[in-house]
């Protein structure tokens, strides 16, 4: 099979037509999600599914099996099962780049083909170095052993592996910490190397390009700390790595070719954490944890390879986006992760979904008629609760919500762990049900109000409800759950694109500001007050030079 190229687009399809049909008739009859678990006693059963030790809730929606139908009959329209085979057989779906997007091979376990020969030697490289260092071999310039890694890196780069180490706390290495340093505001770094002995340090340079700006400063700025701490330049290889499918510029910064670590044109930035990128995860983790969230990715990959498409978690999902922003005029979605340690997912998928899915041009060039990609949020439960929730629950905007949810913490109290989880389910029930006039207005009499008082009242006690959400749940968080989950994700915002009929592995947009950003720059290091742009640039801009 390969990639599907539909001519027309999706919003001029029967199917499109059949879905607003039945979208409108279920708003005109004025039914609700808690009516639907009222109809059908068995709802959670009919509207949930399991893979890869996930559990996909999607019974608190306004989703009838008519509408879940005429969902799947426009991803059938769209392609879907040809794309995925076309991703998974390595053909050219990066198209405006030229390339595959074969990330699915990183955590393959395949060594025949071309590109599983390359991740497992690489694979291989990885396992080798975490061994010399988390075993004491490798050290710093005077023989201290290695008690921090920085890896320094952005996007792509930085999100996915500060992600999994956070999220992965409970299997940290003892005696060593990993920092992530991005932001090319230089308190960034410096704040972080306040704190630490040069000598037994390690920065990783993570950076596909090799070229970009906030990743190229940070590590020159990097390298002249550790040459202030007394490091002799002959030292420097043993405080510095590299990641990058730029050997030639890796190896031009002055990081020895053996410590170079590689990755592949084939492989997106935001696509990268099952890569050598993922190096800081395997050191701060041990290789057998990071071989493990590549086999709990893999198994996601080989559900959404291989599911048929009404009973596909990701196609399910990215049907959902697509029904809520094209549909119901949904803005955005919410990310709620129940585990502080997954306090980093929701930033990790806004990279993820936003980067691949916030386009106007489709693949072809024609421009979408659709709402694309949405806008994604969150924050970990319960913290949002006592901030944003009360937009969720109360605000005009239809925000339709991701709860994450992990049966067994990695904590003893469990008290406080089902105090957490029963939280998480209140906010779905309260979101669900809501609160009417009448019930608002029984309680206020009940608490005592006078019939004027609780008239007065009720009105800011109601909720509406009826607000949709998903939950999914996981017995634990670990490597493999993580990486099952964090694939799941990729793998919607793939079936997302291809409902769309855009490229989701480019990111021209983000090219503009990076020129425009050289070019003032120049302005504001020049001798002279700057006069070339617009008055609010030029007046910024010599500010600053003032
Ligand atoms: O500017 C966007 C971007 O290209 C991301 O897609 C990527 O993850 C990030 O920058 C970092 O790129 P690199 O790994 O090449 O430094």
């Amino acid at each position: 099979m390969s990639f599907p190229n539909i001519s027309s687009k999706l919003a001029s399809t029967p199917e499109w037509e059949q879905l607003q049909q039945l979208t409108l008739a279920l708003e005109d009859s004025s039914r609700n999600i808690s009516g639907l678990f009222e109809q059908d006693s068995r709802r959670f059963d009919h509207f949930s599914l399991e893979a890869a030790g996930i559990l996909m809730d999607y019974s608190k929606h306004l989703l009838t099996t008519e509408i879940r139908a005429a969902l799947i009959a426009l991803a059938s329209t769209a392609g879907m099962e040809a794309a995925i085979a076309a991703m998974f057989a390595g053909e050219t779906i990066n198209n405006t780049e030229n390339r595959p997007a074969l990330h699915v091979a990183l955590r393959s376990p395949d060594t025949g083909s071309a590109e599983g020969k390359l991740v497992h030697a690489a694979l291989a490289q990885m396992e080798a170095f975490v061994e010399r260092v988390n075993g004491g071999s490798w050290h710093g310039h005077n023989g201290q052993q290695i008690t921090d890694i920085v890896n320094i890196g952005i996007g792509g780069s930085d999100l996915g592996p500060a992600m999994v180490y956070e999220a992965l706390a409970p299997f940290h290495v003892p005696n060593l910490h990993c920092h992530f340093v991005s932001n090319v505001d230089p308190v960034h770094l410096e704040q972080t190397l306040d704190k630490l002995d040069a000598a037994s340090t390690l920065f990783i340079i993570a950076s596909k390009t090799f070229t970009t700006l906030e990743t190229m400063l940070n590590a020159k700025a990097a390298r002249q700390w550790i040459l202030n701490s007394g490091v002799p330049e002959s030292g420097l290889a043993q405080h510095f790595v590299g990641v990058s499918a730029n050997i030639e510029k890796a190896a031009a910064f002055g990081i020895a070719t053996d410590n170079i670590f590689p990755m592949w044109d084939w492989v997106g930035g935001r696509y990268s954490l099952w890569s050598a990128i993922g190096l800081s995860v395997a050191l701060g983790c041990g290789m057998d944890n990071f071989r493990k969230l590549l086999s709990g990715a893999h198994a996601m990959d080989e559900h959404f390879r291989a599911a048929p498409l009404e009973q596909n978690m990701p196609v399910l999902m990215a049907l959902l986006a697509l029904w809520y922003h094209n549909f119901w005029q949904a803005e955005s979605v919410v990310v709620l992760p129940y585990a502080q340690n997954l306090h980093l997912f929701p930033a990790f998928l806004q990279q993820l979904d936003m980067e691949s899915l916030g386009k106007q041009a489709r693949r072809d060039g024609s421009p979408m008629t659709i709402v694309s990609g949405g806008i994604v949020w969150g924050s970990a439960g319960t913290n949002g609760q006592h901030s944003f929730h009360q937009l969720l629950h109360q605000g005009t905007h239809l925000i339709p919500a991701d709860f994450i949810a992990i049966k067994c913490s990695a904590s003893g109290n469990r008290e406080m762990h089902e105090n957490l989880l029963a939280n998480c389910f209140a906010q779905s029930q309260a979101l669900m049900d809501g609160k009417d006039l009448d019930q608002a207005t029984a309680e206020l009499l009940e608490q005592g109000l006078s019939e004027d008082e609780a008239a007065f009242l009720a009105p800011h006690w109601v909720v509406p409800g009826n607000r949709p959400s998903t939950t999914f749940m996981l017995d634990k968080l670990t490597p493999f759950t993580l990486g099952a989950l964090t694939v799941l994700y990729e793998h919607k915002v793939y079936a997302h694109s291809v409902l769309l009929g855009l490229n989701a592995f480019d990111q021209w947009g983000v090219e503009l500001g990076k020129v425009l950003g050289k070019g003032i720059y120049g302005a504001i290091t020049a001798e002279e007050n700057c006069t070339a742009y617009d008055s609010s640039t030029n007046a910024l801009i010599n500010r600053i030079r003032s």
